[in-house]
Order: C-alpha cells, then sequence, then structure tokens
C-alpha cells in the first residue's frame, strides 16, 4: 500500500477501505507518512466527504491510536455529556451531580477553554482545593462510590487528532463534517463511556452558525455512534446568546450552585433538565423521559442534587465551604455596569463577542499558556426577548485589569434593543433522540 494512491483515490471521490484508512492514519501517527501527504488527504476529505462507513472507521482507527481508558470495573452503564463549546455553558457543572443523584454513572474527561469559549476543568479548579489529576484508579473507585468523578483528557488519549487537528488548522481543513465529527467522537469514545449525548451548539458563539448544520454535524456523530455500538443521541441547542447569565469561571460555578439549590435561570434549568431526563434514559436508569424529569426537578427541590455536588467537589479535594457560603470566593477588583441607551425589547446579545470580552477580562486564555483570573468575567442581566427600560444594567463586567475602555465599549455594542417586540428563542431547537 501507498500513501499517494489513497490520496488519489479520495482525491477522485471512490470510498475508502478500512485498510487503506487504517494504513495511512497508523503511518501518520508513527511518522512514516509525512505532514504534507496527511494534509493532501485531509484536503481531498474536505473536498469529496467521506460516507458513514469511512466516517465510522476513520474514527475507530483514530480513537485506537493511542490509549483506551477500561472503565468495565465501573458498574452500571456510563454515560457522558458533550458539548461542541459555547459562552457561559456551565451545563456539565450541574448535569452531573444531577442526574448522579438518581444513580447514573458519569465518568467524565474535559478539557480546558481555549478562545472565547471556557472549559469545565477550570472552572472546576476555580473551587479551592480541587484536583482533575486522578490517577485511573481513584478515577473508577469515586465513580462505584459516589456515581461521578472527572479528570483532565490525558496526553496518551487519540494522538492521531492531536497530531491532524494541528495540522487542519493550518491547512484550511478544520471545516469538513467527516474530520470534525470523527476528531470529536475518537475522543469521547476513547474514554469509555458507554452512552453519549451530545450537546450540538448553534449560532453566533458556536463553531456551527445555523441549526441546519448543527444538525447536519449531530447526525453524522449519532451515525458513527451506532456503526461503533455505543447508544449515541444529540440535542440541538441556542449559541446565539451566552447559556444562562454567567461567563467566567468562580460566576459560573456560582450560579451551577444555584441551580441545583433551586434558583437558576429559566434557559440553563430547561437544559439540564432535558439533557438529564436523556442521559438517564440513555443510562437505564429510568424508561420513560417525562418521570425521570419529574424526579431531577424533585432533587433539586430536596437538595440531594446539591449534596451530591458537594460530595464530588469533596472527592476531588474540593474545600466545599465555598459551596454552601457563595462570599467566600474571590471577587474582582473593579465591577462596571454597563446600562441601556434606550427603551424596548432585547434582539441580541452575542456570545462571541461576550465571551471574548469576558476573556480579555481575565476569565480565558488567548493561548494555551496564559494564566486565568478565576473571578473575572461578565454576568448579564437579560436574555434576547426581555422588555428592557433606558438606564437599566444589562450587564456587570468583573476584573481585575485597569484600562478595560474598550472591552466595555465591545460588551455594550454586544447587546441590541429594539422596538418591536422580540420572540425568545427556544433553548432547544431540535432533539436526535
Ligand atoms: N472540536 C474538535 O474536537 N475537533 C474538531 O475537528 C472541531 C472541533
Amino acid at each position: 500500500m501507498r500513501a499517494v494512491d489513497i490520496i488519489c483515490k479520495k482525491k477522485d471521490n471512490n470510498e475508502l477501505s478500512k485498510e487503506e484508512i487504517e494504513f495511512f492514519i497508523n503511518g501518520f501517527v508513527n511518522g512514516s507518512i509525512p505532514d504534507y501527504q496527511a494534509s493532501a488527504l485531509a484536503m481531498a476529505i474536505v473536498l469529496n466527504g467521506m460516507n458513514s462507513r469511512e466516517t465510522a472507521d476513520l474514527t475507530s482507527v483514530m480513537m485506537h491510536s493511542g490509549k483506551i481508558l477500561d472503565l468495565s470495573s465501573i458498574k452500571g452503564l456510563k454515560v457522558d455529556k458533550h458539548s461542541t463549546g459555547g459562552v457561559g455553558d456551565k451545563t456539565s457543572l450541574v448535569l452531573g451531580p444531577l442526574v448522579a443523584s438518581l444513580g447514573a454513572k458519569v465518568a467524565k474527561m474535559s478539557g480546558r477553554g481555549l478562545g472565547h469559549t471556557g472549559g469545565t476543568l477550570d472552572k472546576l479548579e476555580s473551587i479551592p482545593g480541587v484536583s482533575i489529576s486522578l490517577t485511573q484508579e481513584a478515577f473508577i473507585k469515586q465513580v462505584n462510590e459516589i456515581g461521578i468523578a472527572l479528570m483532565g483528557q490525558t496526553n496518551d488519549l487519540v494522538p492521531a487528532d492531536k497530531k491532524l487537528y494541528a495540522l487542519r488548522d493550518v491547512t484550511a481543513t478544520v471545516e469538513s463534517l467527516p474530520l470534525i465529527s470523527s476528531s470529536i467522537m475518537s475522543k469521547k469514545l476513547a474514554t469509555g463511556s458507554d452512552a453519549i449525548l451530545l450537546d450540538v451548539k448553534y449560532g453566533e458563539g458556536a463553531f456551527m452558525k445555523s441549526v441546519e448544520d448543527a444538525v447536519n454535524l449531530a447526525t453524522v456523530m449519532v451515525e458513527i455512534g451506532k456503526h461503533l455500538k455505543r447508544d449515541t443521541r444529540a440535542i440541538i441547542t441556542d449559541m446565539e446568546q451566552p447559556l444562562g447569565l454567567a461567563i467566567g469561571n468562580i460566576l459560573e460555578v456560582k450560579e451551577a450552585v444555584n441551580t441545583l439549590k433551586g434558583n437558576g435561570p429559566k434557559d440553563l434549568v430547561e437544559l439540564c433538565l432535558e439533557a438529564g431526563s436523556i442521559m438517564l434514559v440513555q443510562s437505564k436508569v429510568y424508561e420513560d423521559r417525562e418521570k425521570a424529569k419529574e424526579d431531577l426537578l424533585k432533587n433539586i427541590e430536596n437538595g440531594l442534587a446539591f449534596k451530591k455536588l458537594k460530595e464530588f467537589i469533596k472527592a476531588q479535594g474540593g474545600d466545599v465551604s465555598y459551596l454552601d457560603n457563595l462570599d467566600k470566593f474571590e471577587t474582582s477588583k473593579y465591577v462596571y455596569e454597563i446600562k441601556a441607551k434606550r427603551d424596548g425589547y432585547l434582539k441580541r446579545a452575542q456570545a462571541l463577542t461576550l465571551g471574548t470580552s469576558a476573556m480579555k477580562l481575565g476569565a480565558g486564555r488567548l493561548t494555551k499558556e496564559d494564566l486565568i483570573d478565576y473571578p473575572s468575567g461578565i454576568v448579564i442581566r437579560h436574555k434576547i426577548g426581555d422588555k428592557i427600560s433606558k438606564g437599566e444594567v444589562l450587564a456587570t463586567c468583573y476584573t481585575n485589569y485597569e484600562n478595560v475602555n474598550e472591552v466595555l465599549k465591545e460588551v455594550e455594542e454586544a447587546f441590541s434593543i429594539v422596538s418591536e417586540k422580540v420572540n425568545p428563542l427556544p433553548v432547544i431547537a431540535k432533539y436526535l433522540v
């Protein structure tokens, strides 16, 4: 077999066999196939696509290119949720303990934030004491004992994706359904979950700008899951505006705690109840989503979900007194309010701009090496469709930096108010369940 023949075959829009995909990806990972040939194949895939069998084979080969987590000693079905990335997306902090409080097994590997999107690991580490460097044994033991554990993605997981993604990033070959979906799914599948719920975001702050594109990506990923015999389902959710109100690490932890205590923003609560009920059915803890939803709500009201969060944070080494008393958290030195300049209805609260501004205030990193300032960020006070009066606060900005006038101006421009009534956006646009 020769790499050039495989490139040529895809260039001519023919189907690649599993053996050819295996030969190419393994050769690329071990260095016998150079970057320029891998770039050429990636471009041929961008231009000519792959069918669902090829995409599933590519995913499987990538998934097996490194270590695969063996979670078979966890009792019960392991369920995971994966979001394609968003602004203010603290769903995992709420959803994990919430479904674990009803008996689901959540063995989760998460990443860090980069650019305008935040990462679950950073948010968790903003709670003093929390550690995400668990050994595999400790991770499994914790899931068996309390139903939930979280660790950082290890470097030996899916090396093919690390190498290929770096190349795609600089060769204009990121935008391809088979390449994106195999990249995401190979990492998810290598972490050993039996069932996966995909939260595919659409909108201004998301990778996929339209509902249609998000549905297409979700469909390909659900197909991959089916081929590889994992229960994979998807929801398509709004990222035109931030999820909930808070953007930034400590600010989002506080919102997650309040949500688990029954005082969450409407959109976040709805997303967590919908996603949670699907995950409980996937875990086979419940047969019926409506009954699962009822019990999820009950566990928020009776305090069991918050209790599970505290057990989880304690097991990860965190100081739970911060969760009991949110005022203990560090606060930023400077606080600025952005006010409405007119009466009307909120038409836009741009997620991408607000996410980028929160990052510039200290909440995120531009490069992997940047440090995060945990108390910084933005809390928006209104969602699309809200009636607004002139002078009302639209957002509160928290930072430890001086001279942030430019950023404050960007935050102001992220909002637009119009005279005519605006319909609120649905949180979940589509279900693939
Ligand atoms: N996220 C990934 O993990 N991979 C892609 O290719 C795109 C987004």
